[in-house]
């Protein structure tokens, strides 16, 4: 039974096999498996290993496994340990004795590392369209709710009006990186380990470049120690999906927060929201209150797959067995919650009047008041106190700039030390000016720069973000 067996005297205890079992877990590479296996006997076809009808037995016995895989038909075996004995046993069972040849120059351990590469390429290229899928979402509410205004915070308290777009567009950024990172940990990940054997490399002239030309490969691992024992590619795909989930969780938490009546700045769909089982009022984020939860989860996944590597010397080590169960997790957990947040945002129902009466609460407009100041030639740490002492007088009064009258103008610039400002106090213009500055509208004009929030530099960038999306295709 045991692919391995000749050297053994007795059986395997049940709870070694139990605890060295990984079926359940690397039958998820299944295809990829099958692939690689394909590949690996056409090359050992160019190599002289085998004839022809040998090759063509042999791969037609891999692909009607790769049916059987596909339809689920094919029945996985516990006591065969992992993936590989289990399609080679299977393999043997479909075609007979040729299937022995199968495994010529090849170990488990470059299988598996060819398997976890090609596995890793595929779901790079699933994320990459679910980010997409994402930042899609983010666009098309940022232009269907293209000039609704948000408070902007900093320390969560009010800040500077900002136009709600260019807050989702700074998420658009976000997972514009998240993009860029699974691309170059794919570029990274894309050789082929085939050829390296257990550990010192095939004992045969296998063409290594042409079998990798045949699995997509960009070339091949240069040394086969790293080879079978190298799981950056893990690491860096562990690190991408960590950064991206944060990312999620970050907004997961914006989104929860405005959903609260107290900001009443966004309703989530019924569709989006659940209830309670004891309190008939409720309605709850719980979507992206778990997409905040398993951001967590990942995070542990990364970090417990580092502390694999860590204390592992060349070459292949067992322990290397435990780098799927983490990666596959974040990486289903990662697309999920794509998609879970894509249609939470997508079905979003925005209440600008809200958002607008929040955005004017809290003398956020000061700073752009402060500005005005300073473009009449005031330096910015002088109008910095005088804006001080009229958000204090507005305060203090119970209004809000916009309605600050010209005697409280006059005497908080008459208060200050330096000439220049008390001259301004005799400027009967002034007042308005300020005022006028003070208002959502003016003081979001005036953030006019590139990655600013004025809505001329906004539009420019949701018409460049829609640009970049509509030519990434898919
Ligand atoms: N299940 C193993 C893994 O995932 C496959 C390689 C096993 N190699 C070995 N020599 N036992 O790492």
């Amino acid at each position: 039974m045991r692919l391995w067996g000749g050297r053994f005297s007795s059986e395997t205890d049940a709870r070694t096999a139990d605890f060295t079992r990984s079926v359940e877990v690397d039958r998820a590479l299944a295809l990829d498996d099958l692939a690689g296996s394909v590949a690996h006997v056409r090359g050992l076809g160019r190599a002289g290993l085998l004839d022809d009808a040998e090759v063509v037995g042999l791969v037609e016995g891999l692909d009607a496994l790769r049916i059987d895989v596909e339809s689920g038909a094919l029945p996985w075996d516990p006591a065969l340990e992992d993936v590989h004995m289990n399609l080679e046993a299977a393999l043997g069972a479909r075609i007979g004795p040729l299937a022995g040849k199968l495994h010529t120059g090849r170990s488990r351990n470059d299988q598996v590392a060819t398997d976890l590469r090609l596995w890793t390429r595929r779901t790079i290229d699933d994320l990459d369209a679910a980010v997409l899928a994402m930042e899609r979402a983010l666009v098309a509410l940022a232009e269907r709710e293209g000039d609704a205004i948000l408070p902007g915070m900093t320390h969560i308290q009010p800040a500077q009006p900002i136009l709600l777009a260019h807050h989702l567009l700074a998420y658009v950024e976000m997972l514009e990186r998240d993009r860029g990172r699974l691309v170059d940990c794919r570029r990274r990940a894309n050789v082929s380990p085939l050829g390296s054997g257990a550990l010192a490399g095939a004992g045969y002239q296998l063409d290594r470049e042409s079998t990798a030309r045949e699995l997509g490969f960009d070339g091949v691992t240069a040394n086969s120690l790293d080879a079978v024992s190298d799981r950056d590619f893990v690491a860096e795909l562990l690190f991408a999906v960590t950064l991206g989930m944060l990312h999620l969780s970050r907004l997961a938490e914006e989104i929860a927060w405005w959903s609260n009546p107290r900001f009443g700045f966004v309703r989530a769909a019924d569709s989006f929201t659940t209830g309670s089982s004891m309190m008939p009022n409720k309605r709850n984020p719980d979507p992206a209150e778990l997409v905040r939860g398993r951001a967590a989860r990942v995070v542990g996944s990364l970090a417990g797959f580092l502390a694999l590597l860590k204390g592992l010397p060349l070459a292949y080590q067992r322990d290397l067995q435990e780098d799927k169960p983490p990666l596959f997790e974040a990486c289903a957990t990662f697309e999920a919650s794509l998609g879970v947040m894509a249609g939470m945002v997508e079905t979003l129902a925005v209440d600008r009047d809200a958002m607008r009466q929040a955005a004017s609460e809290g003398f956020t407009t000061a700073t752009a008041v402060a500005d005005a100041l300073v473009r009449r030639g005031v330096p910015f740490r002088e109008a910095h106190h005088v804006v001080g002492r009229l958000v204090g007088a507005a305060e203090a009064a119970g209004l809000a700039l916009t309605e600050l009258g010209d005697g409280m103008i006059v005497a908080a610039l008459a208060e200050s030390r330096d000439s220049g400002v008390m001259g301004l106090a005799g400027d009967p213009t002034l007042p308005g000016e300020l005022r006028a500055a003070a208002t959502l509208d003016a003081a979001l004009a005036s953030c006019d720069v590139i990655g600013g929030t004025a809505p001329r530099r906004v539009a420019a960038a949701l018409t460049a973000a829609r640009a970049r999306l509509d030519a990434a295709g898919r």
